[in-house]
């Protein structure tokens, strides 16, 4: 297929357009560069520096099979205090997205969704059917581009498939995490081993887990890349199908630290910082339906795999 990846030179969508590449799929990248980098785009494939806003029309003329939409704003405090950045660079553009795809005759999408439309959850594993009722602007935002999808595929056509991502995490060779602003456990974690910050702080260690740090569910990126393929092959006309992806692990906050700490050889000094508004106790993903509908499964599930390749990919910029 002849695929146009937004966000392409970012983290997740660098991943998944080498992936879409090397399974045979001719690629166009379009990305702004506001969060992402040149360098991050494959070899081979193009890269159109500009805007949705301003260039989706013109590219989209040319033809395409379908789009895999990751570009977006995607950080939660940011989304508190500055909403119209969110509204306008998330939902605005994604219906300038939608309506250039109607106008261009552009039959697939997937998009970038997230576990943050749910918010706080009343039962986990969190499944598609749980209430989504989200607690930052982020998650408000992508929510309602969830809801601007259904009604153009019932509309129009289109063949959606929404990807609602938990924590994403490691990398895949030269292609990783490399967000100006870090929020993610992860890599915060590994910026102390690589000497890029001096410690880590712990929101609260009396949440009730059975080490009392919080837990979350961290999925390997290649395995998120993959059930993009699977979705492009299982998207249907005139439907909007939704799927959490998580590797349905559970992993602590301290877990995660202890793991960084196994894989660098460094002791990765850390505190306990007071419990964070907002932030609930548990979020592991249930991805019963992507497994069930879509034949995905993780591969990629051990915390120390995950790390490994994230602390390879760390030390690979450190040296470039
Ligand atoms: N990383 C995660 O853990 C995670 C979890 C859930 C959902 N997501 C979603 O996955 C997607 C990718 O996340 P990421 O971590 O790779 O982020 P990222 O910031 O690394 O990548 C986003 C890319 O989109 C580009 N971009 C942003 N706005 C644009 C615009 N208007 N026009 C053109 N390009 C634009 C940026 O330059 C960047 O390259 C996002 O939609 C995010 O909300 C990520």
């Amino acid at each position: 297929m002849k695929l146009l990846v937004t966000g392409g030179a970012g983290y997740v969508g660098s991943v998944c357009a080498a992936r879409l590449v090397e399974s045979g799929h001719e690629v166009v990248v379009l990305d702004d560069l506001s969060t992402g980098h040149a360098d991050a785009v494959p070899d081979g494939v193009r890269l159109v520096e500009a805007g949705i806003d301003d260039a989706i029309g013109g590219v989209l003329a040319e033809g395409f099979d379908g789009v895999l939409h990751f570009a977006a704003k995607s950080l939660v405090g940011e989304s508190m205090q500055d909403p119209a950045k969110y509204w306008q660079g998330n939902v605005v553009t994604s219906l300038r997205l939608l309506d250039a795809m109607r106008e261009h005759g552009t039959p697939r999408l997937v998009f970038s969704s997230t576990a943050a439309t749910y918010g706080e959850p009343e039962q986990v594993p969190i499944a598609e059917t749980a209430p989504t009722r989200p607690t930052n602007t982020y998650g408000a935002t992508k929510l309602a581009i969830d809801h601007a999808i259904t009604s153009y595929a019932a509309a129009h056509g289109l063949a959606a498939v929404s990807l609602r991502y938990f924590n994403v995490a490691g990398a895949y060779g030269r292609f990783g995490e490399r967000h100006g602003v870090e929020t993610h456990l992860i890599p915060i974690v590994l910026q102390v081993a690589s000497g890029r910050r001096d410690r880590v702080q712990v929101y609260g260690d009396d949440w009730p887990t059975d080490d009392g740090t919080c837990i979350r569910d961290y999925i390997h990126v290649v395995d998120l890349a993959d059930a993009h393929l699977r979705a492009l092959e299982h998207a249907t006309a005139g439907e909007h199908r939704i799927y959490n992806l998580g590797n349905g692990l559970g992993f602590s906050v301290k877990q995660v630290i202890d793991a960084c700490r196994e894989v660098t050889g460094h002791p990765i000094p850390a505190d306990v910082a007071p419990r964070r508004a907002g932030d609930p106790a548990v979020l592991v993903a249930s991805s019963e339906k992507a497994r069930a509908e879509l034949g995905w499964k993780p591969e990629r599930v051990d915390l120390a795999g995950i790390v490994r390749d994230a602390w390879d990919f760390t030390r690979s910029q450190q040296g470039a």
